[in-house]
């Protein structure tokens, strides 16, 4: 039978890994999930129906219904506003319990059907697929990831240095599945690294 590859990549907020996970998604044409895009995509249903943190819990079910990968794409979701709640939301056990079969089964099925798969995210390496073939852990200093929020939105420099540090903060010491290093992933520092560095050096290990 043949092997399939699955490739999972943690790490924090703007560290690169996005961009890095989807340029090997398309080397080895495999399915791509941006498992970001989930908390995302439940935070700007959640803004858009004026839920307030205390009925959140209680609307989860509801939130999570009928989410397609095209849910997962539109730019509107990537806004500072929707990343600073999903870091917030993303914190509840009974999310990340519901999201959890949709990002399974696209492993899954990507395996089945596809010869494998690339996930991004969070906790991608340690819960979602502590199995996976290939795990990285790409990272940079959090000026160094402002810098480069910075260049990419032309707002101030300062307050997304802020919000970059409480998204670390929110991500790296909730109880529940926090942002941690899988003790058999290749930590990539991302920060003063092109592009195509960060993805040749992704692209040697998996190769070798
Ligand atoms: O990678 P991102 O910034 O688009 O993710 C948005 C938020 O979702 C982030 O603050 C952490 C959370 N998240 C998570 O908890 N688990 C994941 N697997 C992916 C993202």
């Amino acid at each position: 039978m043949k092997k399939s590859l699955v490739i999972a990549i943690d790490g924090p907020s703007s560290s690169g890994k996005g961009t890095l996970a989807k340029k090997i998604a398309r080397h080895f044409d495999l399915p791509y999930l941006n498992t970001g895009a989930l908390y995302r995509l439940v935070a700007f249903r959640a803004l858009e129906q004026k839920i307030d943190t205390n009925s959140f819990e209680s609307k989860i079910s509801d939130l999570v219904k009928n989410i397609t990968e095209a849910d997962l794409e539109p730019d509107e979701l990537f806004s500072e506003k929707v990343g600073a709640v999903a870091s917030v939301i993303a914190k509840n056990p009974k999310l990340r319990a519901a999201l959890f079969d949709f990002q399974k089964d696209f492993v899954a099925l990507g395996k089945k059907e596809k010869g494998g798969a690339v996930l991004d995210g969070r906790d991608t390496t340690t819960v979602i697929c502590p199995d996976a073939d290939f795990k990285f852990y790409v990272t940079a200093d959090v000026e160094i990831r402002a810098q480069r929020r910075f260049n990419q939105l032309q707002t101030s420099y300062d307050e997304i240095l802020a919000q970059l540090k409480k998204r670390d903060e929110n991500d790296l010491n909730r109880s529940d599945a926090p942002l941690k290093i899988a003790a058999d992933a290749h930590v990539i520092d991302n920060g003063n690294l092109s592009i195509e560095e960060g993805f040749q050096k992704i692209l040697q290990i998996v190769k070798s």
